[in-house]
């Protein structure tokens, strides 16, 4: 049932070509010129309507929302808000029937996120469930749904549902991108045709595991581990921090890396790693800033950039490099290698990987 791998965490990790492949199926044009999404048939007035949108979720799937914010903000360029579901259903959310939420969850059964769908739609607003499982509670409770394809997920640790989420969440941005016209017909082929090349640079990424076992070998018994990263690297780093945390039971945290000053700096000491990803060009010679913050104070700093580039080596102790893409693209396969150092750094500590301590698959309990 593991398909030869010694666990599903690392089985599912694997299938994340597959899984990003299906969940792609059928839902870009064949000329690149736009995504199509037949479950939605949205018109550019229905979208227009839209004051706002709410992406609500928990754990993994909320990191995943924090992207979907960025997607729908930069492509469409619809005010989005991003909420834990245990703290949006009690603090009295400001809707209306012109808002759009948006739930997201692998297994569509946890209880939060199902109570915040109904309190939405309580309150009038539009709904919609971006979740795995087909017949799930909260696939049933939204007017509308958008799967992810990606195949069952046995391991507590979610690998291949994270990466599904974010790719719904980028054809829901140019889905409604392409409605309301924000996105330059060029500028919009240029970005489904990396689409496309997705699932390839995800096996691609995923071959280079030896330098990530060793990272996971030499560092794997610090107390505390940082992530750190800016724009989508920092949501990114967000899940990384997760994925360490849940099941290697690493104290670690992921920080917004120009954050680091206003106090966390003060914990970085000699010999603390810290993971430091440098792929948003928008912000990167800042980054590159703060990587040096963290050098000075003799952090091991494990940098992770696309290839090509020639900076990062020059101010950390070790280069993850994953294949180059769209900057807005990159967290699909950024977040491979930090899946894959939580994994090994697991095994590295004898952690039971699928079955960490105290953590259910699904949360069905308050
Ligand atoms: O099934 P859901 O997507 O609603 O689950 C949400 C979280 O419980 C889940 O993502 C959790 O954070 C994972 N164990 C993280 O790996």
């Amino acid at each position: 049932e593991k398909g030869g791998y010694e666990h599903f965490m690392l089985k599912e990790i694997h299938e994340q070509p597959k899984a990003v492949r299906d969940t792609l199926s059928g839902r870009i044009a064949k000329d690149d010129s736009a995504v199509i999404l037949d479950e939605l048939k949205w018109t550019a007035e229905y979208v227009n309507s839209f004051s706002k949108v709410f992406i609500i979720a928990c754990g993994t799937a909320y990191h995943a929302g924090l992207v979907g914010k960025y997607y729908i903000e930069n492509l469409a360029r619809v005010p989005v808000e991003v909420d834990i579901a245990s703290e949006f259903r009690y603090r009295k959310p400001i809707i209306d029937d012109n808002t759009l939420t948006i739930v997201v969850s692998q297994s569509g059964e946890t209880i939060d996120t199902l109570a915040a769908l109904k309190e939405a739609k309580r309150l009038g607003s539009k709904t919609m469930a971006v979740t795995n499982v087909v017949g799930s509670s909260i696939a049933r409770e939204a007017d509308q749904v958008v799967y992810t394809w990606a195949g069952p997920e046995i391991a507590v640790a979610s690998t291949k549902a994270y990466t599904t989420q974010l790719i719904v969440m980028f054809l829901l941005g140019a889905y409604m991108a392409g409605l309301r016209g924000t996105v330059e017909d060029s500028r919009m082929r240029e970005l489904l045709g990396k689409l496309r090349n997705i699932p390839a640079q995800i096996s691609e990424t995923l071959e280079d595991v030896d330098p990530i076992k060793a990272f996971a070998q030499q560092y794997g018994y610090n107390d505390d581990v940082f992530f750190l990263g800016r724009a989508l690297d920092y949501h990114v780093a967000l899940e990384g921090s997760l994925k360490l945390k849940e099941i290697s039971y690493i104290h670690a945290e992921a920080y917004a890396a120009g954050e680091l000053k206003h106090g966390t700096l003060a914990l970085i000491t000699r010999g603390i790693p810290v993971v430091a990803l440098a792929t948003q060009r928008s912000v990167y010679e800042k980054t590159l800033s703060n990587i040096k913050e963290v050098k000075a104070r003799d952090a091991v700093v494990i940098g992770v950039a696309a290839k090509g580039d020639t900076e990062l080596h020059k101010y950390t102790d070790h280069v993850i490099f994953v294949p180059e893409t769209d900057e807005l693209l990159i967290p699909l396969l950024t977040v491979l290698p930090l899946q894959l150092l939580a994994y090994y750094t697991a095994l590295t500590r004898g952690c039971d990987v699928d079955k960490p301590r105290n953590l259910a698959k699904s949360v069905t309990v308050e």
